[in-house]
């Protein structure tokens, strides 16, 4: 079974995708992780990251892996665990940058496409029922207004320790959504096929609820 949700960050994919695939007992991907590592890859070699050609070549070789171990969330990046690297703003930036990209999108897509031959998984992005797993048989779309996912991530980075100012996170969640909307590659849109969820006033296990139940999963 393959289960595809998209959205805008900070609308709760990622935490909503994790507790559904423990909740199916299906595998759980988180795709951005993957953007954020090839955008770290970038920062850390001085790659320009809107440079196809350049990236394409920093890619040659390079094994990227988002999976969930018992200890949570790992990234790999040729077997190192960049994790704890790529989980702030600036890495966010830098993966909606590469991810306009058409080398990089087609080098991660084919890496995912492999990843979920012959097991059933929850995958999360933002090309998942697009593109990435069209075939999936439940697509969801999750979306939430910009304030309220502002507030998300400014809360996610305070728990983490992390010093975060709400209007700077907002306008960066602006200018994200609107470049992931509008570029020319896999652009952020939803599945003809996929269904709508807004979570503004929903909290994790409320969406993990309305999910299932439009799966047909709750008892
Ligand atoms: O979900 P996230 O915030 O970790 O994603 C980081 C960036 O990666 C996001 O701004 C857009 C890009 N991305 C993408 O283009 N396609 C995906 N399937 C996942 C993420």
């Amino acid at each position: 079974m393959h289960v595809a949700i998209d959205g805008p960050s900070g609308a709760g994919k990622s935490t909503v995708a994790r507790r559904l695939a423990e909740a199916l007992g299906c595998v759980y991907m988180d795709t951005g992780a993957m953007y954020r590592a090839v955008g770290l890859l970038a920062r850390r070699k001085n790659v320009d990251e809107r440079d196809d050609a350049a990236l394409k070549r920093m890619l040659e070789g390079v094994e990227i892996r988002a999976v969930l171990s018992p200890e949570g969330q790992r990234t790999l990046l040729n077997g190192e665990d960049v994790e704890s690297s790529i989980r702030n703003q600036e890495i966010g930036m830098a993966a909606s940058n590469v991810a306009a990209c058409p080398s990089v999108r087609r080098a991660l897509v084919e890496m995912q496409r492999r990843a979920a031959q012959g097991c059933d998984v929850v995958m999360d992005g933002r090309d998942i029922g697009t593109n990435v797993l069209p075939n999936a048989e439940h697509k969801f779309f999750l979306t939430a207004s910009p304030e309220v996912r502002a507030r998300r991530r400014c809360d996610e980075m305070r728990a983490r320790g992390q010093a975060a100012d709400l209007p700077t996170i907002l306008r960066e969640v602006q200018e994200r959504d609107a470049q992931d909307t509008t570029r020319k590659e896999s652009p952020l849109i939803r599945a003809a096929d996929a269904v709508e969820v807004r979570t503004d006033d929903l909290s994790i296990d409320e969406v993990v609820e309305v999910l299932l139940a439009l799966m047909g999963r709750l008892p």
